[in-house]
């Protein structure tokens, strides 16, 4: 969407996957507080995004959405001007129907620019947008309906649709929004996970500044995968140029979580500006290999083992389009290593269960 924002992948928090509608004001200073204190907004983790669950289940006599009285008794104002104040930004959700998914708050449907006014009014910077319980007419005229409130409201909302992936909206959401969910939704393991990283993959050519595909938030954290499981979810997401929002309580990290949502060398191949989404380049049983070209030459390469035992996997030049003859120096960005030697033709490596490997290959000659 031509509203200059989302040139990369949104990074930032968002309540849903560890908290769904338990909700408040409260976690979600601390929430803020908690992105400063822990160095994740320095390394560009800024939207604080509230899920469903944050309005009353019916709008006030004007007909505006009513914050919940019991959980965000000080309104969504204070809150905007609080997480401002931390230099970061606030995120919320609403629905093109007439609830949103949970049915404990109304949609924005025929409320449009109604919603759009009083988010901008609040100080929204971000808006989520679901498509539950709505009257039956295609995303496509719905969506941008919102497109237009919101472009008109007067102030930069970054627009999140999520659309589940059904009427496959990376072909119609560029105009639309600045990113657009391509699945449903992820849980917590590695089926869910790999799964949506799949759906996703589909897609890549219809990445771009402006409009990336989602294949939800991420669930690293949270407690339900092994750490070589949420190394791959994390890389796959970077090279994926998905937005990198984290769905863990970051009040209350492991060194392990932390470890991973901070490599900074990761982040940034996920915050390049080219913005190419990675492919598979090759798919061999358990083993498979994507590429995206990043900025400078160089090229991200995710060696994967999707299986339950170890093998080698072997990215080769032809695969990548480098030409075979190209020589390489590869930086290891879990392991924070440049290789001594230097690669020629292809690279091969040895994979635990579920694990993966992320490479930089920048050609020397
Ligand atoms: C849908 C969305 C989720 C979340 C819930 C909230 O399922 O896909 O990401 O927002 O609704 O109810």
């Amino acid at each position: 969407l031509n509203n200059g924002l989302g040139m990369t992948p949104p990074m930032g928090w968002n309540s849903w996957n560890h908290f769904g509608c338990n909700i408040d004001e409260k976690m979600i200073r601390e929430t803020a507080d908690a992105l400063v204190s822990t160095g994740l907004s320095k390394l560009g983790y800024e939207y604080v995004n509230i899920d469903d669950c944050w309005a009353e289940i019916s709008r006030d006599d004007k007909g505006n959405l009513v914050p919940k009285n019991s959980t965000f008794p000080s309104g969504i104002k204070p809150l905007a001007d609080y997480v401002h104040g931390k230099g970061l930004k606030l995120g919320i959700y609403s629905d093109a129907g007439y609830f949103t998914c949970s049915k404990k708050m109304p949609g924005s449907l025929g409320h449009e620019e109604q919603d759009a006014k009083t988010f901008a009014s609040w100080g929204i910077d971000y808006l989520k947008y679901d498509n539950c319980n709505n009257d039956g007419s295609k995303p496509t005229v719905r969506y941008p309906i919102m497109t237009r409130a919101l472009m008109k409201a007067g102030r930069p909302i970054f627009f999140s649709l999520c659309e589940w992936g059904d009427m496959h909206p990376a072909e119609w959401g560029a105009p639309v929004g600045n990113s657009w969910r391509t699945t449903n939704d992820i849980s917590d393991n590695w089926e869910s996970m790999i799964s949506r990283a799949d759906q996703n993959e589909v897609y890549a050519e219809y990445a771009r500044p402006g409009g990336w595909n989602d294949p939800d938030m991420l669930e690293v954290g949270n407690g339900g995968m092994t750490k070589d499981e949420y190394i791959v979810h994390f890389s796959l997401w970077a090279v994926s140029k998905a937005p990198l929002l984290l769905g863990c309580d970051i009040r209350n990290m492991t060194k392990e979580t932390l470890d991973i949502i901070t490599n900074k060398e990761v982040i940034a191949v996920n915050q390049d500006p080219y913005g190419f989404q990675a492919k598979k380049v090759r798919m061999e049983g358990d083993q498979e290999i994507w590429a995206a070209t990043l900025s400078g030459y160089r090229i991200a390469v995710v060696l994967l083992n999707r299986g339950p035992v170890r093998y080698s996997a072997t990215a080769r030049w032809d695969d990548i389009g480098l030409d075979p003859k190209t020589v390489v120096e590869a930086r290891d960005l879990w392991e924070h290593k440049t290789p001594s030697t230097q690669f020629v033709g292809n690279l091969t490596v040895t994979l635990g269960p579920h694990s993966c490997k992320l490479y930089v290959l920048k050609p020397i000659a």
